[in-house]
C-alpha cells in the first residue's frame, strides 16, 4: 500500500461494513410518557431509514444488534412483544429488502428463537440469498462471548475427529468457526444513546473497529445522524496497532 502521509489512513473512504448497537428505545419512550414498547416499535422505522440509507450508498454489510443472548432477563411482555415485532418486520419488509437487492442473514443462538421468528428468519435468509447488494445481518439471541465459546467448542470438535491438527489453529482458522464464516470485520461500530458499553457485540470481529457514540436514542437515529457517524469515520486514521502515518 502506497504511504500517504497527510492522510488519515480510513483515507476519507466509506466504511465497508457499519456495525449498530441501538440503544435507548426505552427511555425514548419514557421521555414521550409512553410504554416501553412504542420506543421499540418507533425503532423500527429507524431500522428501515438506517438500512434503506446504507442499501442506497452501497456500503457492503450492515449488521444489527437487535436481541442479546441477556435481553431474555426483560420482563416476559416485552420480550414477547419484541419477538412478535421482530416476526412482523421480517414479513413486512421482505418486499422492501428484495427490492433493494439486499441479502438478509442472521447470527446467533437462532434455535432459541420462538418458532414464528425462526420460520420468518429462514424465509427472509432463503428467498435473498441470490441478492448481491448490501448484506443486512441481524445479530438475535446473541453474545460475542457465547459465539467465541461456540467456536471453541466446533474447533474442539474438529480436533477430536482427527480434521483439525491444533498447531494449525490461527486467528483465520478459528474466524471460520464464528457464526458467520463470511462476515468482514466491522469498520465502524455505532452504539446510540451515549452509553460507553461494547455489550458482548462482535468481540472478535470488532477488535479494530473504529467507535462511534451518538446521544440520540435510536428512535431518533435516521440519516443525519448516520451521515455524520460515517463522517467522523472518514477523518479517523486507521493504524492497526501500527504507527501514525503522520510525519
Ligand atoms: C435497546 O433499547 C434496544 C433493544 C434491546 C432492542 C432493539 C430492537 C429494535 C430496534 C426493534 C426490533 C428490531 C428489529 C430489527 C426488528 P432499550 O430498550 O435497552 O432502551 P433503554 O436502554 O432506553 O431502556
Amino acid at each position: 500500500m502506497k504511504h500517504k502521509p497527510d492522510q488519515p489512513s480510513a483515507n476519507g473512504i466509506l466504511p465497508k461494513h457499519i456495525a449498530i448497537i441501538m440503544d435507548g428505545n426505552g427511555r425514548w419512550a419514557r421521555e414521550r410518557g409512553l410504554r416501553r414498547v412504542k420506543g421499540h416499535e418507533e425503532g423500527i422505522n429507524s431500522v428501515r431509514e438506517v438500512t434503506e440509507t446504507c442499501s442506497a450508498m452501497k456500503i457492503r454489510q450492515l449488521t444489527l444488534y437487535a436481541f442479546s443472548a441477556e435481553n431474555w432477563k426483560r420482563p416476559k411482555t416485552e420480550v414477547f412483544y419484541l419477538m412478535s415485532l421482530l416476526e412482523r418486520y421480517l414479513i413486512h419488509e421482505r418486499p422492501t429488502i428484495m427490492k433493494d437487492n439486499i441479502r438478509f442473514t442472521a447470527i446467533g443462538r437462532l434455535n432459541k428463537l420462538p418458532a414464528g421468528v425462526r420460520r420468518e428468519l429462514k424465509n427472509t435468509s432463503e428467498v435473498s440469498a441470490r441478492n448481491t447488494g448490501m448484506v443486512m445481518c441481524l445479530a438475535l439471541n446473541y453474545g460475542g462471548r457465547t459465539e467465541i465459546a461456540d467456536a471453541a467448542r466446533s474447533l474442539a470438535k474438529a480436533v477430536d475427529a482427527g480434521e483439525l491438527n491444533p498447531s494449525r489453529i490461527t486467528p483465520r482458522v478459528f474466524a471460520k468457526h464464528l457464526y458467520d464464516p463470511q462476515m468482514s470485520d466491522p469498520d465502524l461500530l455505532i452504539r446510540t444513546a451515549g452509553e460507553m458499553r461494547w455489550s458482548n457485540f462482535l468481540l472478535w470481529q470488532a477488535s479494530y473497529a473504529e467507535f462511534f457514540v451518538s446521544n440520540v436514542f435510536w428512535p431518533d437515529f435516521r440519516e443525519p445522524q448516520l451521515m455524520e457517524a460515517i463522517e467522523a469515520y472518514r477523518q479517523r486514521e486507521r493504524r492497526f496497532g501500527g504507527l501514525s502515518r503522520k510525519p
